[in-house]
């Protein structure tokens, strides 16, 4: 039909790294100076659900989130939007009984289902659902490494919640950055009882975005060469084992070493950024202090931040308890951020 409206849904999860994204080689093409790696927190819990729609009634390419008109003339949302355009113009060359899909106007409408007054990084969820969402959209056949290559153009934390699981994204070597891609280290199944808790230690939105973090931190840090070039390989060797043998002590102390790795290239950055406050570094203390208790100190819960003063803290199941329990008694319902359905939050498992 002449007005028909063409229409496709999908949810993305949020991720968060403990092999830190910090830094770009190519901020044009979004590819990093570094590897990293990252948990996939559980859809049920935070997620954004997306539905993109198109018919040649639609007047302009536009983008609501949570109801809130957004701007998609930046460089990052355009590339996502022309790379899948003409992945879609490329179908309809070859079959050209297929709907003119790829010259109608794109209506994105975008929901995430935590509140945005908790402060947490939405980018990778948000430009993964949108690129999933178009995709889905043109029925392109496109497989996850492929989608995660398109993601990391709109948000390079983005590339990572396209998959499920334990995900790191190469660093890639390539100029174009076509090996800039996603990969699965492990399944949610492999590791079932990882749990993490979110810490709001404020709701404020950050005052240095990463892009511009990024951009300042590598002009002028030299702690940041060294952790490109030396650090971050080395770690995420070690992270990939402890997350294969299950070894939740490498995996906490790496976890908390490279957090605060990356925030002291923040501090090492001209002029100087803070993403962590107070709050923050009561929360650091706090899971000293629990990991000390244990038997030989072995840590059981392992603190991270990214640009902001947020805390995730990761734990096992068994420690429920002791780890969750503590910061609730603390820091009280208003401050934290727990699953939807009650419990922490778990590892999503499937991909896109
Ligand atoms: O994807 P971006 O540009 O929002 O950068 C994300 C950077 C960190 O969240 C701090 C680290 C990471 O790897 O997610």
């Amino acid at each position: 039909a002449e007005n028909e409206i063409y229409r496709a849904s999908t949810y993305a999860p949020v991720n968060i790294a403990v092999i830190k994204y910090w830094g770009k080689r190519d901020s044009k093409l979004n590819l990093p100076s570094n590897a990293s790696l990252s948990v996939t927190l559980s859809q049920d819990d935070l997620r954004t659900h997306t539905t993109a729609s198109c018919s040649k009634e639609v007047p302009e390419d536009s983008l609501t989130l949570n109801n809130a008109s957004q701007d998609i003339s930046g460089a990052r949302t355009q590339a996502c939007l022309r790379e899948l355009r003409a992945l879609r113009q490329e179908m309809e060359d070859k079959d050209p009984s297929l709907p003119k899909l790829a010259a109608m106007k794109l209506k994105i409408v975008s929901e995430n289902n935590f509140p945005t007054a908790a402060g947490l990084a939405s980018s990778a969820a948000g430009f993964a659902a949108l690129v999933r969402a178009i995709a889905n959209l043109y029925q392109l056949s496109v497989s996850p490494t492929d989608l995660s290559r398109i993601a990391r153009q709109g948000s390079g934390s983005a590339c990572r919640s396209v998959l499920g699981g334990y995900v790191a994204w190469q660093k890639g070597e390539k100029p174009d950055g076509s090996d800039s891609v996603a990969y699965e280290v492990s399944p949610a199944s492999h590791w079932p009882d990882m749990r993490a808790i979110i810490l709001v230690a404020s709701a404020e939105k950050k005052d240095v975005s990463s892009t511009a973090g990024m951009q300042q931190t590598v002009a002028s840090s030299a702690l940041f060469q060294h952790r490109a070039d030396e650090v971050v390989p080395k770690r995420m060797k070690a992270m990939e084992k402890a997350i294969h043998n299950r070894d939740f002590e490498s995996f906490a102390v790496l976890t908390m070493k490279d957090s605060n790795n990356f925030h002291a290239c923040c501090l090492d950055t001209q002029p100087p950024i803070f993403y962590m406050n107070d709050t923050s570094k009561a929360a650091i203390r706090m899971c000293e202090a629990i990991n000390s208790t244990q038997p030989d100190e072995k840590p059981i819960c392992a603190y991270t931040f990214d640009a902001g003063p947020n805390a995730v803290v990761y734990y096992l199941a068994e420690h429920e308890d002791l780890v969750a329990g503590t910061f609730k008694a603390i820091v009280g319902d208003k401050t934290g951020w727990e699953g939807n359905r009650g419990q922490n939050i778990k590892v999503r498992s499937e991909t896109l």
